[in-house]
């Protein structure tokens, strides 16, 4: 450790990963990226600089330890903030003191949701209770989009605007008159006095965290921090942030499409299995009143290339339409387009149809898409992206009213998923009347749901000839919308 010293000390922050050095070098040693070392002050923790008389337990204070039995359970009032979805999925409403960082796309409505979550707590706690740094927007920008949200009156009309983006200004003012939950909109636009380096670099980016956490915790304020995410769908300065921070929200959808998903991948206080489902509309986001059937897409009768999965997101069962279109290739590398799903996925599942049940897509371009813009990593998504691709190759849409789930190995054999019972459970509710689903392992029992047909098949092949048994061939537009309700199904009919 060196000696403090009248001058103020130097690092070289990765601006990529986080990490830091003493020298300046050219490429990152960490994560190898280069020219992205940014001279950065360093500073000495300011736990007791900000801030009153720390409280028990919390960061500030000289800890001592004591022992388990004597440590109180937690009595941590939550502070609903009376948006169910939003509540659910912070595992019972913001806790005072936390740290919350909420990310997503630039434009998917992280100010919105802020907005209505500062009303949320307005109602609940009283005007003056919410303190709303904007740095991105004007005050005049939050008022229009107040406007939007009928916000202008009320008790909302009392929350506290502040345009600034000066992490000092905006913690002298809370600390005047403390409120009960602080936003700060956004993260990148922060800055703090004492560091160089522009609003966005990862040393601003943790330096304003640090500061706002030194500012929540003894305060019991709940900070509520934006941030964008970069391209690769990281939040910018990830390693520094999301270890800081108490939970890690994200809100997700497709820009221009209605739905979003709002995840926790992180929570200190909750679980990370909850996901909260909404609708952006004229008025704000509104809670979904049947997520189940979110995410499906609209179109009239069965077309070839979409296939209904029964995910599980969390506890919470959404039905996805999964969609691929296989089209020839102008000859040369073939094109592949993945979103929602993860492409190398996408590759292997084409391998795996070429060399175990027969259906070649090696020459052919493939775009698969999950409606909706969701984003789906689970290992049971691998059936009925098969069956998508496959349905796209014959131009035949697989039987309607069928859901699949399974996942695919490399021999073309099925394995179970969990929670299969309750995702089917949600299909039959949703109106399918026939799963396609792995044979469950030797002692498993298969699963029964009333009112859905269960497959249980074995390979890939064979559940391919029972999602084509039955449906009729797109062309000419012979596709119809009936379900051929309780049919049963003959395994190995239908071969292209
Ligand atoms: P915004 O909250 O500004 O996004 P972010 O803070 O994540 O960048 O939301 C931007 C989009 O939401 C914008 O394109 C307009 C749309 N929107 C609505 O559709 N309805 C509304 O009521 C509001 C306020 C915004
Ligand atoms: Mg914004």
């Amino acid at each position: 450790m060196s000696k403090p010293s009248g001058r103020p000390q130097t690092r070289y922050v990765c601006q990529s990963c986080g990490e830091s050095f003493l020298r300046w070098e050219g490429q990152c040693r960490a994560c190898s990226a280069w020219n992205s070392l940014v001279e950065t002050q360093v500073r000495t923790p300011r736990a007791a600089r900000v801030g009153s008389a720390p409280r028990a337990g919390s960061a500030g204070g000289a800890a001592a330890p004591i022992t388990l039995a004597d440590v109180g359970e937690p009595d941590q009032p939550r502070l609903a903030v009376g948006i169910g979805e939003l509540d659910r999925v912070l595992g019972g409403g913001l806790v005072p003191g936390s740290l919350v960082l909420v990310g997503g796309e630039p434009g998917i409505g992280k100010s919105t949701l802020l907005l209505q979550v500062a009303a949320g707590i307005a109602a609940r706690s009283g005007p003056l209770s919410v303190l709303y740094a904007t740095g991105e927007e004007s005050a005049a920008q939050l008022r229009l989009r107040a406007d939007r949200l009928g916000l202008l009156s009320g008790p909302a009309a009392g929350i506290r605007i502040l345009a600034e983006s000066a992490i000092d200004r905006i913690a002298e003012i809370a600390l005047a008159e403390p409120p009960v939950l602080l936003v700060v909109d956004s993260v990148q636009t922060a800055t703090i006095d004492d560091l160089d380096g522009p609003a966005g670099s990862v040393g601003q980016v943790r330096g304003a965290a640090l500061r706002l956490m030194e500012l929540a915790k003894p305060e019991g304020i709940a900070v509520v921090l934006v941030g964008h995410v970069t391209k690769d769908g990281s939040i910018a300065g990830p390693k520094t942030l999301e270890h800081l921070v108490d939970a890690v929200l994200t809100l997700e959808g497709e820009r221009y499409a209605a739905i979003r998903l709002l995840r926790a991948s992180k929570n200190r206080f909750g679980s990370t299995e909850e996901v909260g489902v909404f609708e952006m509309g004229d008025a704000g986001l509104s809670e979904v009143a049947d997520p189940a059937r979110a995410f499906l897409a609209e179109h009239e009768g069965p077309a070839p290339g979409s296939v209904i999965a029964p995910t599980l997101e969390g506890s919470r069962p959404l039905l996805v339409e999964v969609q691929a279109l296989v089209a020839p290739g102008p000859g040369g590398t073939p094109r592949r387009t993945a979103s929602g799903v993860d492409p190398n996925r996408v590759a292997l599942l084409v391998a795996v149809l070429a060399r175990r049940a027969g259906i070649g897509l090696a020459s052919h371009d493939i775009y698969v898409n999950l409606a909706g813009g969701l984003s789906v990593d689970e290992p049971g998504l691998d059936l009925p992206l098969a069956l998508a691709l496959a349905s796209s190759l014959r131009d035949r849409p697989i039987r309607p009213g069928t859901v699949a789930i399974g996942e695919v190995g490399l021999l073309g054999e099925l394995r179970s998923v969990a929670g299969v019972e309750r995702r089917l459970r949600e299909a039959a509710r949703l109106g399918f009347d026939r799963a396609i689903v792995p044979r469950p392992a030797r002692s498993g029992a298969p699963a029964s749901v009333p009112g859905l047909e269960i497959v249980a098949v074995g390979s890939l092949r064979e559940a391919i000839d029972v999602a084509f048994a039955g449906s009729r061939a797109a062309s000419g537009g012979a596709a119809s919308g009936d379900v051929p309700g309780g049919q049963a199904v003959a395994a190995g009919s239908a071969r292209c």
